[in-house]
């Protein structure tokens, strides 16, 4: 499987909620830290985190095309 290059590997645990930005902005990418808020009010757009809620502890790769720096 070809990942993107931004792709993130996620160790998540199971039972908790995690919210992955979809938006580029967040400071602390790939999860949501609210930034997309004020890009929403400052250009009309409606970006959304999305939700993960593993049942099980597992490891997924995530990435989005709006991600430029995510660290990794
Ligand atoms: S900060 Fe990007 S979706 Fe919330």
């Amino acid at each position: 499987m070809d990942k993107p290059k931004n792709a993130v590997k996620l160790k998540l645990k199971a039972n908790k909620k995690y919210s992955v930005c979809t938006c580029g902005k967040s400071d602390t990418l790939p999860y949501c830290d609210n930034s997309h808020r004020i890009l929403n009010k400052e250009n009309g757009t409606n970006y959304k985190s999305f939700k993960v809620f593993p049942e099980e502890d597992t490891t997924i790769w995530v990435s989005s095309s709006t991600w430029e720096n995510t660290g990794k």
